[in-house]
């Protein structure tokens, strides 16, 4: 158990793949209408002995720490695998290197992998697209996110790099 916390937290001091990802070739946005967390995640790919496979994956999350440790680990987990094969993955699959995650953390590991299959062009899970068009992804996620007050101090904004 403590084992497990370690390496979620570890994952949210340290998150990899985070941040807008330049010329990529997908691009999924997802948001919980019950916490307000939205995530939209970056998917590039390459060939790779004749086959299209993810050569990078990267995110940006408006939600929760265990949201951005689960796409820090799902990014990673997802390089080299063909669409089929990424899409194969759930959840539970996702998130498989920070242990189960705790019940009220469930939706956070599920929100990732709406994210995953909405920019991979097969989401069909009960999420809130965003609507509006790419190429103003940060503005326009900011505005996305829920205003209403009861939302607040429980979305975190995460600075990205670079
Ligand atoms: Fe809603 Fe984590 S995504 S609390």
């Amino acid at each position: 158990m403590s084992d497990n916390n370690d390496k979620l937290e570890e994952a949210m001091r340290n998150p990899q793949n985070l941040g807008e990802l330049d010329e990529a070739d997908a691009v999924g946005t997802v948001g919980s209408p019950d916490c307000g967390d939205m995530l939209r995640m970056w998917v590039k790919f390459k060939e790779e002995d004749g086959k299209q496979v993810i050569d990078k994956a990267t995110f940006q999350s408006f939600g929760c720490q265990t949201a951005i440790a689960v796409a820090s680990v799902a990014t990673e987990m997802i390089k080299g695998k063909t669409v089929t094969e990424a899409l194969a993955m759930d959840s539970t699959m996702l998130s498989e290197p920070l242990g189960p995650l705790p019940p009220m953390k469930i939706h956070c590991g599920q929100l990732v992998e709406s994210a995953l299959k909405d920019a991979l062009g097969t989401d069909k899970s009960p999420s809130i697209e965003a609507q509006e068009p790419q190429g103003q992804m940060a503005a326009s996620l900011v505005d996305a996110i829920p205003q209403d007050d009861s939302n607040k101090g429980k979305i975190k904004i995460v600075p990205l790099e670079g």
